[in-house]
């Protein structure tokens, strides 16, 4: 197939902060591949969306935790697109939050699986693809939790302090080649992640001194912005109202 524009890559684009970042890097003039797990019908809206600034979209059935699908699925998406891939985000997440002294062994290797094994699993597969073009963004979506740990979430925030690590690595591993690796490590964001937090909760907004949860578009501009710097890499971008200041 042709090439096409620069495409790229966001994992978990069909809904939440992934989606707003499609959308907005599709406003950029980037054609978007999402890569998702679950409700069919909210990718299909993410790519309706994107497809109205005039770009091409895709939407991908992907678990990222597999080795195996993102790899078929990288192949796929450069069949789809051609191989100028400019730019990969990997925001696909979940939680599944416990005390540690009552987190089952599959609640740990879950979150791990996903979060972490998730944004190696997409670097490895699309880091020949970058080297080849001799340039890409990368930026892993972290969180404050990976940054100052929260009870309750150990799996989540070791595996989002694993994010930190794999970003710094990266960014000094595929320097030489014109790629850059960044994270956001984003606080409180309004999505379906945290719906059941709610701003009534007085105490969690005594945590935030900008005084109220962000929106996926706070978390979007910062991706956006890395995204565009070609002089910054290995950062860690917090996006939190400043709570972990
Ligand atoms: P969300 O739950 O609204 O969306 C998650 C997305 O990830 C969905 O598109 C889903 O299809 C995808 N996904 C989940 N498991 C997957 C898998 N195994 N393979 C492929 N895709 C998968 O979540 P939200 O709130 O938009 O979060 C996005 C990212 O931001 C996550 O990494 C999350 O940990 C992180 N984050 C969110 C915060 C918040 O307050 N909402 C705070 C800090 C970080």
């Amino acid at each position: 197939m042709a090439e096409g524009n620069r495409t790229a890559i966001v994992t978990g684009g069909s809904r939440g902060i992934g989606r707003e970042v499609a959308l907005r890097l599709a406003a950029l003039g980037y054609d978007i591949a999402i890569v998702y797990v679950g409700d069919e019908n909210e990718a299909a809206e993410t790519v309706a969306e994107c497809r109205k600034a005039g770009v091409k979209a895709a939407a991908y059935v992907c678990n990222v935790a597999s080795f195996e699908e993102t790899k078929e699925t990288v192949s796929q998406i450069t069949e789809d697109f051609g191989s100028n891939i400019a730019a990969l985000v990997n925001n696909a997440g979940i939680t599944r939050d416990g005390l540690i002294a009552m987190m089952s062994e599959e609640n740990w290797d879950s979150v791990i699986s996903v979060n972490l094994k998730g944004a190696f699993n997409m670097i490895r597969h699309t880091a020949r693809i970058f080297i080849r073009n001799k340039g890409g963004r990368i930026v892993n979506i972290s969180s404050v939790s990976g940054l100052m740990g929260n009870a309750g979430q150990i799996n989540y925030s070791a595996s989002k302090a694993g994010i930190v690590g794999l970003t710094k690595s990266t960014a000094r591993e595929l320097a030489a080649k014109g790629v850059t690796c960044n994270a956001v490590a984003p606080g409180f964001i309004r999505t379906d992640m945290t719906k059941n937090i709610t701003e009534d909760n007085s105490e969690l907004l005594r945590t935030i001194p900008l005084g109220r949860m962000g929106e996926a578009s706070d978390v979007a501009d910062a991706v956006v912005f890395l995204l565009s710097s070609p002089y910054i890499t290995g950062e860690v971008l917090r996006v939190d109202g400043g709570i972990a200041m």
